[in-house]
């Protein structure tokens, strides 16, 4: 029998996480927004608990992951490595193509890898109720779980679009015990001024992140969670990657190009991270790719300036390649990836030349995911089809040189909340958004100016 799939036992789970910051030493500071000096954890800890800010500014490259944590990922890590061996005859390609698949876990996604761990020093730091954005709701669903493991109360603003695109992810939201409220929203001051400006507002990832400060800062047991972009964020998602090595390792073979789709970059990171320490410990040299939305293309378009994080001005000033935090992408599909930055160390890697960045349309994207769902027989989330996109058209290459390379690409999630948009795209009424240069033209004249420079 040809294997398919490539599988570690729970003693595998890896024991530290990976922290590319360790072996990128031109990572740029995150920055205090008023006094444009770098961040020290004394500046973080009033929205989360100390060991997340010591994580999030360490330069350590091993971080114990701890012992209730791995307990948890018990439940459906180590997760398992695919051959996409319908999918490689289906293309008629000489390409080895393998995906890792994040989908096993409660919640459909990559995300309770940093949900779980988040809520655990959240638990130990005394802080009772966490508050976050989600877009298409996977992130949302993922804390809201947590939560629910934890003993923690979870407030989750939902980006206005998604919260009427999924409203199954909503639901989840509520059968883990969380609330869930449309985002821009009434509840905080940052919503009520984005809803008095434009009352028909779309909402975004940036304007329910500062929602979800606000909450945060203003109450002690309230914390904030974020589920991308965050360098601890980016950490604890290198379980990913770390999985993949033992187990192309088990398939005696070694990816030349490794894939992700980009949002604020986590499921990427995790990935990929893991595959470029070794690299540029003087291992072997990988082709990483991150594949955006073309509407929202914060990598391929973007400008590398220091910018928040949030629509409203609230969090530490990231160096990232960003289209503006006041830029509010359309409303695609894909919610998790509307976004108006990328994590700092996905933009450093970019610009060191680690990896390279491919904008895609979402219908080109929900064809490769119908491809998918009819040779491997998962339906993926229409975040992850951005990977599959860029997979398929590397192994169509690789198809037309007559040369056989591997190809690893991550599955983050599965698209059972997200039927609705398939159902669209089948009937011929998904359009593709293109970009708007002029919108964001206008985001990046807002970009902060960090003091004292
Ligand atoms: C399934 C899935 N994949 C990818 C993403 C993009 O986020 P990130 O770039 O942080 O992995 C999301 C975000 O919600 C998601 O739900």
């Amino acid at each position: 029998m040809d294997t398919i799939k490539y599988q570690l036992t729970d003693d595998q789970i890896p024991t530290s996480w990976y922290n590319l910051a360790a072996d990128l030493p031109q990572l740029a500071p995150i920055l205090h927004p008023g006094t444009g000096q770098p961040a020290t954890v004394a500046d973080l800890v009033g929205i989360m608990p100390k060991e997340l800010a010591e994580q999030e500014l360490s330069t350590e490259r091993e971080i114990e992951i701890p012992a209730t944590v791995r307990q948890i990922y018990a439940q459906w890590r180590p997760s398992p490595l695919f051959r996409a061996r319908r999918l490689e005859q289906a293309l008629g390609t000489p390409a080895r193509i393998y995906y890792k698949y994040e989908g096993g876990s409660p919640a459909g996604s990559h995300k309770p890898n940093t949900g779980i761990a988040q809520a655990f020093y959240n638990k130990e730091a005394g802080i009772r109720r966490l508050a976050t954005e989600t877009g298409a709701g996977q992130w949302g669903s993922s804390l809201s779980l947590a939560g629910a493991f934890f003993g923690l109360e979870v407030k989750v603003f939902m980006v206005q679009v998604s919260y009427h695109q999924k409203p199954y992810r909503r639901a989840l939201m509520h059968t883990y015990g969380a609330t869930c409220v449309a985002s821009p929203s009434t509840e905080t001051a940052a919503g009520r001024a984005i809803l008095a400006a434009d009352p028909d507002c779309p909402g975004s990832l940036g304007i329910a992140t500062s929602e979800a400060i606000e909450l945060a800062m203003n109450d002690p047991f309230t914390n904030y969670a974020g589920g991308s972009v965050l360098n601890h964020v980016a950490l604890h998602q290198t379980v990913i990657g770390q999985e993949a090595l033992r187990q192309l390792d088990l398939a005696e073979d070694y990816p030349d190009i490794v894939i992700g789709a980009a949002g604020g970059g986590s499921n990427l990171a995790g990935l990929a991270f893991p595959f470029l320490g070794e690299q540029l410990r003087g291992g072997h040299r990988v082709r990483v790719i991150a594949a955006e939305p073309e509407a929202c293309p914060s990598l391929t378009k973007g400008r590398i300036a220091y910018d928040f994080g949030d629509t409203t001005g609230l969090t530490p000033l990231l160096k990232m390649h960003t289209l503006g935090h006041s830029f509010i992408p359309p409303a695609i599909h894909a919610g998790g990836l509307r976004y108006h930055g990328i994590a700092p160390l996905v933009s450093q890697a970019l610009q060191d030349g680690l990896l390279e960045a491919r904008a895609v349309p979402q219908t080109r994207c929900f064809e490769a995911g119908l491809t998918f769902a009819r040779t491997e027989g998962i339906v993926p989330a229409p975040e992850s089809t951005h990977a599959i996109r860029v997979a398929i058209d590397e192994a169509l290459r690789l198809k037309e040189e007559g040369r056989s390379e591997a190809i690893l690409f991550g599955l983050s999630g599965h698209g059972h909340f997200d039927l609705g948009a398939y159902e669209r795209y089948l009937a011929g009424e998904l359009m593709d958004e293109g970009f708007d240069q002029e919108r964001v033209e206008r985001a990046l004249a807002e970009l902060p100016t960090p003091a004292g420079s």
